[in-house]
């Protein structure tokens, strides 16, 4: 699984010249997933310029808790999805740390996101603060059990999580290999505790400075089923490189 987050980047016109040229370095493959996470504002205009590419995804970077009403601003799940996304981003960290988001307001987005039928990616991941105090483990088990905790066994099955350090995106550090797959693993385990055998349908990435000269190694790792990319997905050369990892 790949996904690319781009963040509050990429106009319109911008997507349309990125996905021509996207297109012509991924071809169509069957053992992979990629999905695009553009500003809410180009999601249809990308959607468009994928054509019958429909084995590439599209998805929304946030979505509010509410179906519809009086939020200025917000888009909901209904919309996004009326826009052609297929997924919802949740609880990235720039949405917990810029913009305040509590893991509750986490977890209302992830039921509105099912309801609505997008499958919700929830990003989970600690601080540098919370790392150096030893509490790697509780930070994302407390993020996954609010997040997904209100959600049934067969809705949990169906959704995505990304683990992305705080500290790691956008800043160059990326977590080794290693590190990140014994986060992956506990995730795995309370993934277990909420949804059981169903469970293991859920695919787990890691996301934060991923480019394509750490991607391989990351997904080497047994617990790592894909990437969340923000930085080098805004490259067409470069996110394709990554992609065919
Ligand atoms: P980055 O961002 O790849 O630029 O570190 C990842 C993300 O925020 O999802």
């Amino acid at each position: 699984m790949f996904a690319a987050n781009w963040k509050m980047n990429h106009a319109p016109a911008d997507a349309e010249a990125f996905m021509r040229q996207f297109l012509a370095y991924y071809p169509r493959t069957q053992d992979r997933t990629v999905i695009f996470f553009p500003s809410a504002l180009t999601l249809h205009t990308l959607r468009l310029a994928l054509k019958d590419r429909t084995d590439i995804k599209v998805g929304v970077q946030n979505i509010h808790w509410e179906d519809h009403g009086a939020f200025t601003g917000e888009n909901s799940a209904t919309i996004a999805r009326g826009t052609g996304a297929k997924y919802a981003l949740v609880g990235h960290s720039e949405r917990r740390h810029v913009f305040g988001e509590t893991d509750e307001q986490a977890g209302l987005k992830v039921a509105a996101a099912i309801r609505a039928g997008l499958t919700p990616l929830l990003c989970v991941g600690e601080t540098l603060a919370e790392r150096e105090r030893g509490d790697t483990i509780a930070v994302v088990v407390r993020q996954l059990r609010e997040g997904l905790g209100k959600a049934e066994i067969a809705q949990v099955a169906s959704c995505l999580v990304a683990y992305e350090p705080v500290w790691a995106i956008g800043t160059g550090k990326t977590a080794s290999p290693a590190d990140a797959n014994s986060v992956h693993s506990a995730i795995r385990q309370e993934l277990r505790t909420l949804a059981g055998d169903r469970s293991e349908a859920v695919p787990v990435l890691y996301g934060g400075s991923v480019n394509r000269g750490n991607a391989a190694s990351l997904l080497a790792e047994a617990e790592i089923d894909g990437v969340l990319v923000g930085g080098a997905s805004l490259d067409a050369e470069a996110w394709s490189a990554i992609a065919r990892t």
